[in-house]
């Protein structure tokens, strides 16, 4: 469900124990869910037909722990829908059905009477067990299935209803089952009807150990004693309220209470209590948690207001429960016990939120799934930002959401690298709506609409238009919103395509007006995309103005589709800001002047009137429509000027992919300025940051270190290069070099860089002798270092000749891949390969001939990174003077060429800009 930011997305990837010259963006996602890529199977599920629904179930359970199986007996009643002479239930085949029974009556008739069964048969298929019966039974009829079954509980995972041991700390071997049914498991555990629409009540009984304790959705009813056996009892549990199937949850463990229960009283005096739960010896560890439970439930039910039809909430630190997300059961909530004692918020905020917005009211169908995710993520989001400021996520919500969602959608194919992302983006960017409808509507009117749809579809389910029609109806009713508009219609803008808009405002100053015009974002070349002139957002206009500056109102100038003129705007001393705080996931460009005129301002004292997060979004829309042909490079870097004084991480943080693009995107010829650029933005801000060190500081400040330290070390910073020497040398004076590396990877690749032919030679050497007993991982960083980090060409040649011409041994085909891949990431890597390309044409094509993968790979890497003129003619005289010969590599190079003649439009275009500009500023500097 993605409550954990991780960290670099492509970095899940590729850079893991990459050299951070081959860093690709740096932009933060969260882990992807396994929830919806559940989901996306299971849109596809097949379903049971409707000629009969479920009323309500009475299950009683009897596990045996020792066995791992337990037998029970299920009563479901029914109502007919339509006459009928089957009836399918979902139950797994590995349920053992050893008798069933139908019984129906007429709603006016008293007595249930026999249905005789003709046949009971599973379809060897799907989970689907259908019953026969001799005769059809009525359409109103009610009716009660009866089911005697047995199963065995899942071992190898804790999924369905599995069993679980721990030991204690006196080495006492202790047994859980538990159940996980989320999102179709209820059927792998008793026969049901299991899709979410079905909600009914509960009954359930279990028999116990009377050492341990029972936990269900309900508390206990009565406790009753078994005659023969003295050491189990009955728990009856109360009726449940109107429930899914999946919502159904049961713990029987040696659990025991942290602290008194807390009874807690919402504002319409419903009363619930909150009740926390963990082994004995784990109770220590979870000290606390159960105030953390009070603030967020406040705050959560403070929100919704509409009181959750359960008597208690228990949430509960399950010893060795491996889920990768929480048992999100109604009034259960089952954690791992890591994840209810860390510090955050956040996930006990989703898990809470999702008692009303999963489990109260529940998505129609699992298509749906998302949009629930996408709610629930929003506001448990907000709630943790409101208890803690986000300090969780660094205070970087949504820009970890939000910059994914730039680079995603501006690509020539979104989603075509890691195809898995689509619904996980797609959560995310309705996520990003819901911020941007509680901006626009504003708070009040966000909540009553939110508040009267789960009033009105509470105990039932729910498809997005209930949501969107909800905040239209609110945002009517307030004023919120122009008559002639519809959340709805607005929200779908968004929701219908993977792609966002790009906002240009261009003023004219002497009227005083200025022209509002969307287009589709496109960052990577080639901008080919079919119609995409037609593609059209409702975008909200709020403005913020110089002349009166506030961050308050967040009310849109306008809502709008097509072009627009505002009006009565300030004059040329006065700067504008449309869509201030990300309000809308969108960027803006505006005319070069008020551009100049930001830049003014941000390097003056009242930068700070400016909150952070919208004087990132100026920075890092500057640079990347600069980088996406958009913007002249000259303004995007005059938008650098003021990270001279900036101190705030969040601004901070967009800076780094952005040197990086650009890094890749420049050829050598500017490259000894740029480094010295980014050495001069840099320095003054590692120098900060290093002033004081403490143990305790907070995480963004070390990964803000760590970061300019890294680009730094990268652009050339001599302090840095002499420490990684010094480092490093540790290592060539060990006596015995090849058992282990003392050498921290963060000074590899600096040395490798920057250092002299005679370092890097042994590195190699170590790559060579690494023995097979270590980690080959440590050798798979040191060979990407040795081909990613050097500048000069002898280095990557001596590679090249080693591990191809020689075929020395020690190398595999898979190091030929990395090393290929490893070039494409600076030009003189890739410029290196080419060379050598060519040089040795008939060598290679011969060696390569029966490898097909080996040489469409050496192919792209050595000739689709060019982004020059120079390196298309070079391209270009290679595919002449070899055509006919690149075999499976044919379409290869000639897309490679196709796409150098974009690129190279681009560097003609903003080289020489970016040169002068970086000529000026160094003559400053
Ligand atoms: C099933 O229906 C009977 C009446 O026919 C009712 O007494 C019983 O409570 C129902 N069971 C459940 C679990 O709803
Ligand atoms: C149930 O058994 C326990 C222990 O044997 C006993 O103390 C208790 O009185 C019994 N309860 C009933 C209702 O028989
Ligand atoms: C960049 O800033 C400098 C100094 O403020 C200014 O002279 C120059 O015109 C700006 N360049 C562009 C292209 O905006
Ligand atoms: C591979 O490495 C081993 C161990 O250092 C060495 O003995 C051998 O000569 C190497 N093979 C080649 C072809 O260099
Ligand atoms: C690589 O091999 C070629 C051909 O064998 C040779 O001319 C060249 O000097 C070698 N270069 C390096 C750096 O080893």
């Amino acid at each position: 469900m993605g409550t954990i930011w991780l960290g670099v997305l492509a970095c899940m990837y590729v850079c893991y124990a990459m050299p951070p010259d081959k860093m690709r963006a740096l932009h933060i996602i969260k882990t992807r869910s396994i929830d919806l890529n559940n989901a996306y199977g299971l849109a596809m599920e097949s379903r049971l037909e409707k000629s009969v629904e479920p009323t309500g179930y009475k299950l009683a359970l009897e596990p045996y722990l020792e066995d791992g199986m337990f037998k029970g007996r299920i009563e479901i009643n029914i109502t007919v829908l339509e006459e009928t002479e089957s009836i399918s239930v979902h139950c797994a085949h590995e349920i053992d059905i050893m008798e069933s029974e139908v019984l129906h009556r007429l709603a006016t008739e008293k007595e249930f009477k026999s249905a005789p069964v003709a046949s009971v048969s599973s379809d060897p298929k799907k989970p689907i067990l259908t019953l026969r019966l001799k005769e059809a039974i009525p359409k109103s009829s009610v009716g009660l299935l009866k089911f005697y079954f047995k199963g065995n509980m899942e071992t190898a995972s804790t999924e369905a209803f599995f069993k679980t041991t721990y030991m204690t700390e006196q080495e006492v071997e202790r047994t859980v089952v538990a159940t996980q049914l989320r999102p179709n498991n209820a059927r792998r555990m008793f026969p049901c009807f299991d899709e979410p629409a079905y909600k009914t009540p509960f009954e359930l009984s279990v028999v116990r150990p009377r050492s341990m304790t029972a936990l269900s959705n309900m508390p206990v009813a009565r406790t009753e004693n078994i005659t023969d056996e003295p050491d189990a009892v009955w728990d009856y549990f109360e009726r449940t309220p109107p429930m899914s199937t999946f919502t159904l949850g049961l713990i029987i463990a040696d659990l025991k209470l942290l602290n008194d229960p807390i009874i807690y009283t919402d504002k319409n005096g419903n009363k619930i209590t909150l009740r926390v739960w963990g082994r004995p010896e784990y109770l220590q560890t979870l000290e606390g948690v159960d105030d953390k439970f009070k603030r967020v439930f406040d705050e959560i039910a403070s929100f919704w207001q509409v009181s959750l039809p359960l008597r208690q909430l228990d949430i509960v630190a399950l010893p060795n429960y491996q889920g990768v997300k929480p048992a999100d059961n109604w009034g259960l909530i089952v954690f791992k016990e890591s994840d209810l004692s860390n510090r955050g918020y956040l996930q006990l905020a989703y898990e809470i939120c999702y008692q009303w917005l999963g489990a109260f009211t529940t998505p129609a169908w699992w298509s749906d799934a998302h949009l629930n995710k996408a709610l629930v993520a929003y506001l448990s989001a907000e709630v943790a930002f409101k208890i803690n400021d986000g300090s969780e996520m660094e205070g970087k919500w949504p820009m970890t959401v939000l910059y994914s969602l730039y680079y995603e959608f501006s690509k020539r194919y979104p989603h075509s690298r890691i195809t898995g992302m689509k619904q996980e983006t797609a959560s995310t960017k309705i996520e990003l709506l819901f911020r941007m409808f509680n901006y626009t509507l504003g708070v009040d009117t966000f909540r009553n609409g939110l508040r009267s749809f789960i009033e009105s579809r509470k105990f039932k389910t729910f498809t997005g238009d209930d949501i969107w029609n909800a905040l239209n109806e609110a945002a009517k009713s307030s004023g919120r919103l122009p008559q002639d508009l519809d959340i709805r219609k607005l929200a779908n803008s968004w929701i219908e395509k993977d792609r966002l808009p790009l906002v240009t405002v261009t003023r004219k100053y002497e009227d005083k007006t200025a022209q509002v015009s969307q287009k589709l974002y496109l960052r990577e070349r080639p901008h080919d995309v079919p119609d995409a002139d037609r593609l059209r957002w409702w975008t909200p206009v709020v403005m913020v103005r110089a002349d009166s500056l506030s961050f308050t109102n967040a009310t849109p100038v306008a809502w709008t589709d097509t072009d627009l003129t505002l009006r009565d705007l300030p004059d040329s001393n006065n700067f504008i800001i449309v869509n201030p705080e990300e309000i809308a996931p969108f960027p803006v460009n505006y005319d070069e002047h008020n551009w100049n005129l930001l830049s003014q301002f941000l390097q003056g004292s009242d930068r700070t009137k400016i909150p952070e997060l919208t004087r990132a979004k100026l920075l890092h829309d500057a640079w990347n429509l600069a980088y996406a042909g958009q913007l002249s490079f000259a303004t995007a870097l005059n938008m650098t000027l003021f990270l001279k004084e900036e101190r705030h991480h969040l601004v901070w943080d967009p800076i780094f992919t952005m040197i990086d693009h650009i890094r890749r995107h420049i050829c050598p010829c500017i490259d000894d300025k740029f480094r010295a650029y980014i050495r001069n933005l840099l320095t003054p801000l590692y120098k900060e940051l290093t002033k004081e060190v403490k143990e305790d500081e907070e995480n963004w400040k070390k990964n803000l270190r760590s970061l300019s330290k890294t680009f730094l070390c990268r652009a050339g910073y001599k302090p840095c290069i002499e420490e990684a020497q010094e480092q490093y040398a540790k290592w060539m004076e060990a006596p015995t070099p090849d058992e282990g590396n003392p050498v921290s990877n963060q000074f590899i690749c600096p040395v490798f860089k920057w250092g002299t032919q005679q370092e890097w030679d042994f590195g190699l050497q170590r790559v060579i002798n690494f023995p097979s007993s270590r980690m080959q991982s440590e050798r798979t960083y040191l060979l990407k270092t040795l081909a990613g980090c050097p500048r000069d060409e002898a280095k990557i040649v001596k590679l090249l000749n080693i591990t191809i011409l020689e075929g020395n041994s020690n190398f595999t085909e898979t190091d030929l891949f990395l090393i290929f891949s490893m070039l494409t990431g600076s030009p003189q890597g890739y410029t290196s390969l080419f060379q050598f390309l060519s040089n040795n044409w008939d060598v290679l094509k011969e060696k390569f001939s029966s490898k097909t993968n080996l040489w469409d790979s050496l192919i792209a890497s050595a000739t689709s990174h060019f982004t020059t003129q120079d390196g298309l003619e070079m391209v270009s005289s290679l595919y002449v003077a070899h055509q006919g010969e690149f075999a499976s590599a044919e379409h290869i190079i000639e897309k490679s060429m196709r796409n150098i003649r974009e690129e190279a439009k681009w560097t003609d275009t903003n080289l020489p800009v970016m040169s002068k500009w970086l000529d000026w500023y160094l003559a400053q500097n």
